[in-house]
């Protein structure tokens, strides 16, 4: 199987700053103005409504923001299938945060189990709060997080790990990034995959900040450094609210930019066997992406894209 299909938004990445983010933002701004405007009432009860800076949650607004976490379980389960000809079951979700991911994870089958892993322990009693709430007593035990370094934390041997909305950036230098690489892939069975997401586009190296209209606020993703000698880059993610108020820095990320042919290099000195990856169509009628991922080897030359990588121990 080669067709993935899912519809994100997108996130940091959203970086997909892209003409794709661009061109769904526009279209779905679009659809939003054919509606009938609302009663005068109701407009007042709205605007009353409304987020601002003092009445929101940065750890909410970023999960509203970036993830799409029941259509990467999907995008995930259906790559492993067709790799393995099974179904996967335990999740590693390496820089889990709030493990919005893992928690999806366990909410697709009841004999699923995830572990997350992150160094921070705020972010992660903020998730925990936040999944004790949502989710069902069962999965909730299935659910299983920890305060950890992802490059020596063990745990148990799993079917997938995850790295995702490029947290692994973070890792500037080639050994550093190979040393995470080695670990995740010891992490995992026999059959087990490794799945990164990535992105780029000639925009991802211009700083400039990128705005997405969202539910009630403005997500912006300021590119706010591009060294092109060390491949550095600074990013910001600030929130707008109808009533002026902003959230500035709300997230900040010093990364690496890696480009895929470093990734899979990596990977490949890293010890997989095989890394394949699924670059994501274009919807013609937008120009933007089309939300359907397909294993490929050629990519466009597009101002911003969003790819993933699916590593086969
Ligand atoms: C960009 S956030 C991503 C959160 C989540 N994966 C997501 O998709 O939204 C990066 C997270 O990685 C964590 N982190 C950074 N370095 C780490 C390390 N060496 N081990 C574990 N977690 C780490 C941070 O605490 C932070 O929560």
């Amino acid at each position: 199987m080669s067709v993935i299909e899912m519809n994100r938004p997108r996130v940091q990445n959203s970086a997909s700053t892209s003409s794709r983010a661009k061109a769904q933002a526009a279209a779905k701004a679009s659809a939003k103005l054919k509606k009938k405007p609302a009663a005068k009432s109701a407009r007042k009860t709205a605007k009353k409504a409304w987020r601002t800076a003092a009445t929101s949650d940065h750890h909410e607004l970023y999960e509203l923001s970036v993830q799409t976490p029941k259509e990467e379980v999907e995008f995930i389960d259906k790559v492993f299938k067709s790799i393995t000809n099974r179904l996967p079951a335990t999740f590693r979700e390496d820089f889990c945060g709030t493990h919005i991911l893992s928690s999806a994870w366990v909410i697709r089958r009841a004999t699923n189990h995830a572990y997350g892993v992150d160094l921070d322990p705020s972010v992660l009693a903020w998730g925990a709060a936040r999944r004790k709430q949502q989710l069902s007593p069962g999965a909730h035990k299935r659910l299983h997080t920890v305060q950890g370094n992802v490059l020596s934390h063990k745990g148990d041997l799993v079917d997938v790990v995850a790295a995702f909305n490029f947290s692994y950036y973070i890792f500037k230098k080639r050994a550093e990034l190979l040393r995470y690489f080695k670990f995740a892939r010891t992490r995992l069975k026999k059959d087990g995959v490794f799945f990164l997401d990535c992105y780029g586009g000639y925009e991802s190296f211009s700083e400039q900040n990128e705005e997405r209209n969202l539910d009630g606020f403005t997500y912006i993703w300021d590119t706010a450094k591009y060294n092109p000698i060390s491949g550095e880059v600074l990013n910001h993610i600030h929130f707008k609210f109808p009533d002026g108020t902003q959230i500035r820095k709300a997230f900040t990320y010093d990364w690496r930019l890696w480009t895929i042919a470093e990734l899979q290099e990596l990977l490949d000195d890293a010890g997989f066997k095989r890394s394949t990856v699924y670059w994501e169509g274009t919807d013609h009628a937008t120009g933007g992406g089309n939300g359907i991922f397909r294993k490929a080897t050629q990519g466009e030359a597009c101002a911003g894209w969003i790819a993933y990588i699916a590593a086969e121990k």
